[in-house]
Parts: structure tokens; C-alpha cells; sequence
């Protein structure tokens, strides 16, 4: 008996008939399971003949189901790793994927720049009080230049001197911060947030700049072109930057200038780079004595040139786009428009 189960089991071709075979042997009403059955109903006698043969039977067709049942098991893997292909073709689901964003990617791009000219990255809080914002730059209380920076202010929370806290109107406050915390000579960069009541096509409320600043001893006007000039060619990627020093007036410069870059006009865009035209692109100047005095240092030992630039201007110009608010709008058809998303 135990041979011809053997032989059934070991002749069942797939995992169904095999599953056919266990039934018919060891299912309820299986053959096997008839067998233990009639144990009950022997003489002791009978039994202890009898029991071994069936429970022996029992053990073997287990064994040769379980056996059975690993090659088939085996030969279906083999067969599926012959014949099955994976489709390359079909389309994967996608996700909107975010990307960097072309105000931080202007950051990175100005960081890298001015860390090959041996400046660092310095911060200042945007929530600034008014002695850092405008005191301390030379901006007295009565200056008319307080009413140019169109400014935010906080209602209740007032400063050490009673003053209103205000958002920063500029990134200057960080040249007035890092020269008191840090020994010169210094020379760093200050990108970030800053905030002015103004909203149209060029101007949000919220916006950013980079402030540089050097302090030195012996530093003169010669050293704030070149590294102007220098940065702007590499910002740009061009040899052809042509820059222009306007006389200007800032409370904390002096002399002050407004820097102004040449530009072409290409398919009706205009183009940094020749001269057919100029732009404003940042202020700058020697810094005031009176700044360098307000932060505790020697003016007559330490000089040094600043300067504030809008980073957001700077990626409408070398980007292409034209619509500041479109920045701040958080569409990704646009930052993909401009190539800034996957
Ligand atoms: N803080 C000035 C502004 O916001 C820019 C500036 C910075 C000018 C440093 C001179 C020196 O317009």
C-alpha cells in the first residue's frame, strides 16, 4: 500500500493534483484516514499489529507529499525565472517633486562665490530692534531715510530703549552684529529676509538682499570694485560685465555709490553683459566712521567697504523672469517653466 501512494504522490504533475492526492489519502474521508478509522474498532490484539503498519503508512505519505510538494515548488521557480520578463516600458506613477528653489539656489551660487574670495556666511535675526536697523547705521531718529525704508513695525513688543520692534528693513543690521561679536579683520556675507511695506511687480513685501562686508585696515574704495567686479563676472558667468560707480548717499557709507551693470538687449530681453544700457544693481561705500565707532571698534585703525545687493533681482536677471510675485507664489508650473523643477 505504502509503494502505490508513493507512486501516486510522486506521479501528481502540479501543485493541484498533488493537493488531490493529500486529500484522497489523509483528508477526512481520505483512504488513510479510513484506516485509522477501523484501530477503534480491533481486539488489542488486531491493534498492536495493525496500528504500526497504518500509522507507518500515514508517516510515509506525509513524507512523500511534503517532497513532493518542495520539486514542484522548485520547478515552478525555475520556470517563472526561464519565461518571466520584467516590462521596462510601463510608466511609473509619479509624484510633484519638489526642487530648490531659484532665491536658494542664488544663495548657494553667492556663498560658494564669495567663500573663494575668503568671505563667510553670517546671520542676524529678522525680528531686529531699532538701534541695530537704524541707530546704529547712522540713521538717528529724526533722519529722513527712516521714512524711505517704509518699515513694519510691531505694535506692542518694544526694544531696551522703549522702541518698537521692527522686521528688518535691510540686511545692514548683520555688519553692525558682526562687528560686535567678532574681532576684525572680518569679512563676511549676510544673505536673507528682509521686509518693506512696497507690493507691484518689482517689489513684495518681503524680499531678499545680501549684505558683504569687509573691515580691514588700509581698505579703500579700489578693493570694493574689484570685489564687486569679481563677484559679479562670476555670478554671471561672463567676462563682458561692465560696472558703473554712481555717487550716492547712504547714511553708512561714505563715500556712497550706486553700482549699476551694463547691459545688451537680446529678442527684446535685456542681458547682462556690453553697454548698450546700464541697471542699478546694488549700493555700496566705505563704511561710515561713525558705524565702525557705534560697534566699539577704532575708526582711525579699521576701514572697510559694505554693500547690499536684492538676491531676488539678481535671479530675475540671470534667470530670465520678470515677475518678482511669481517668486513667492509657491506654483510649481512656474519654478518647472524656468527649469528650477523635476
Ligand atoms: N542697506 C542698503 C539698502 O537696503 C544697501 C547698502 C548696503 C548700501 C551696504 C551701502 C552699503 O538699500
Amino acid at each position: 500500500l505504502t509503494g502505490e501512494w508513493r507512486a501516486r504522490i510522486a506521479a501528481a504533475p502540479d501543485l493541484a493534483s498533488l493537493e488531490a492526492e493529500r486529500v484522497a489519502a489523509l483528508g477526512k474521508q481520505g483512504a488513510v484516514t479510513g484506516l485509522l478509522k477501523t484501530l477503534g474498532g480491533m481486539t488489542p490484539e488486531e491493534r498492536q499489529s495493525e496500528g504500526p503498519r497504518i500509522h507507518a503508512l500515514r508517516e510515509a505519505v506525509t513524507e512523500a507529499i511534503g517532497a513532493r510538494k518542495a520539486a514542484l515548488e522548485a520547478a515552478e521557480l525555475e520556470r517563472k525565472l526561464a519565461t518571466e520578463t520584467l516590462d521596462m516600458t510601463l510608466p511609473m506613477p509619479t509624484g510633484e517633486q519638489g526642487s530648490v528653489h531659484p532665491v536658494s539656489q542664488v544663495m548657494d551660487e553667492l556663498a560658494e562665490i564669495f567663500a573663494d574670495l575668503g568671505f563667510s556666511v553670517a546671520t542676524g535675526p529678522e525680528i531686529e530692534d531699532d538701534w541695530h536697523n537704524f541707530t546704529a547705521l547712522n540713521i538717528p531718529e529724526s533722519h529722513p531715510a527712516r521714512a524711505m525704508h517704509d518699515t513694519f513695525y510691531f505694535g506692542a513688543d518694544k526694544d531696551r530703549d522703549g522702541k518698537r520692534m521692527l522686521l528688518r528693513t535691510h540686511t545692514s543690521p548683520v555688519q553692525i552684529r558682526t562687528m560686535q561679536a567678532e574681532k576684525p579683520p572680518l569679512r563676511i556675507i549676510a544673505p536673507g529676509r528682509t521686509y518693506r511695506s512696497d507690493s507691484d511687480a518689482t517689489h513684495t513685501p518681503m524680499f531678499h538682499q545680501v549684505e558683504g562686508l569687509v573691515i580691514d585696515r588700509g581698505t579703500h574704495l579700489g578693493h570694493l570694485k574689484w570685489t564687486l567686479e569679481t563677484f559679479l563676472k562670476a555670478f554671471f558667468e561672463r567676462d563682458d560685465i561692465v560696472l558703473r560707480l554712481r555717487p550716492s548717499y547712504f547714511p553708512f557709507t561714505e563715500p556712497s555709490a550706486e553700482v549699476d551693470v551694463g547691459y545688451t538687449v537680446q529678442n527684446g530681453r535685456r542681458v547682462v553683459g556690453g553697454s548698450d544700457g546700464w541697471m542699478e544693481v546694488l549700493g555700496s561705500g566705505m563704511v561710515h566712521p561713525r558705524v565702525i565707532a557705534a560697534c566699539g571698534l577704532d575708526p582711525d585703525e579699521w576701514q572697510g567697504f559694505a554693500f547690499g545687493c536684492g538676491i531676488d533681482r539678481l535671479a530675475m536677471l540671470k534667470y530670465g523672469m520678470d515677475d518678482l510675485r511669481a517668486f513667492f507664489d509657491g506654483d510649481l508650473r512656474w519654478l518647472r517653466h524656468y527649469g528650477f523643477s523635476s
